[in-house]
């Protein structure tokens, strides 16, 4: 039985996050520069989006780039930039073959213009994309989210249009850049790190966390699907115990 007949369609995540991580590594392992690992994580970008249409994900949230990410060497980050824009044009129709809809969360605004540009349209070309939202955290940072949000409910407050009474978990969840998303049932490292590097605190809360030893640039549909079969063995207890959960 092959990898994606083994998942079990009733029981799928419906939002899978990743952190992909290990391009300058894998990239150093070769002996070349750490630009050549983020130019070759884009053909694992384009199998795991695929794998998660064909496994039947609806929410897949991909880290690319974080607000921390801007501390790296300039020629770094205006290479990564220049992937971003040249990627974005050449998987356009991947993503319009896949039926996938393109969504991005972050500070976009701190992007390059070309690059904001070039995202946005791709954004709109695929807004009636119905099997797959496809989101990627650009220029992202959690705190930098959840600060936002509580400046967002303040200024209502101010204005007299919230009471602080209603803000509610579910309601301070809608104002986060996920707002509208199911919560990620799994997140799914590269590269060996146990870390979360600022990525969706609020909304990990009670993830199912998968680390894999794979660099970035080596990751498969393959590796999707063994994530999703070992997700699919954990038992979700939410502060319940085993008992309960199972009755
Ligand atoms: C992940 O790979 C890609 C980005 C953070 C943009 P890294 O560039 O972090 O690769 P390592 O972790 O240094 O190997
Ligand atoms: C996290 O990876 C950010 C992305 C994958 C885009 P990093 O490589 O930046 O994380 P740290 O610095 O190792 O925590
Ligand atoms: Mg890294």
């Amino acid at each position: 039985m092959s990898l994606l007949e083994q998942i079990d369609k009733d029981r799928l995540p419906q939002h899978i996050a990743v952190i992909m991580d290990g391009n300058g590594r894998w990239a150093k392992e070769q002996g070349k520069l750490r630009v050549f690992g983020h130019q070759n994580g884009v053909r694992a970008v384009r199998d795991t989006v695929e794998g998660a249409v064909e496994a039947g994900i609806s929410f897949l949230t991909l880290y690319a780039f974080s607000t921390e990410n801007w501390n790296r060497p300039k020629f770094e980050v205006t290479a990564l930039m220049e992937l971003l824009v040249s990627t974005i044009n050449k998987e356009t129709k991947t993503l319009m073959d896949n039926e996938v809809r393109l969504n991005a969360i972050g500070n976009l605004s701190a992007l390059p213009a070309k690059c904001y540009q070039q995202l946005q349209e791709a954004i709109k070309k695929t807004s009636g994309n119905r099997k797959c939202t496809l989101t990627l955290a650009l220029s992202y940072s959690s705190r930098w989210e959840i600060v936002e949000a509580a400046r967002k409910l303040g200024e209502q407050i101010k204005l007299g249009i919230l009471d602080p009474k209603d803000i509610s978990e579910e309601m301070f969840s809608t104002q986060l850049t996920t707002g509208g998303m199911p919560d990620p049932e799994l997140m799914i490292r590269t590269s060996g790190e146990h870390r979360i590097s600022n990525y969706l605190l609020y909304q990990l809360a009670y993830s199912e966390l998968y680390f894999t030893q794979k660099l970035w640039p080596d990751f498969r549909r393959e590796d999707l699907f063994e994530a999703i079969i070992d997700y699919q063995k954990r038992e979700r207890r939410f502060g319940m115990t085993s008992e309960q959960v199972k009755n």
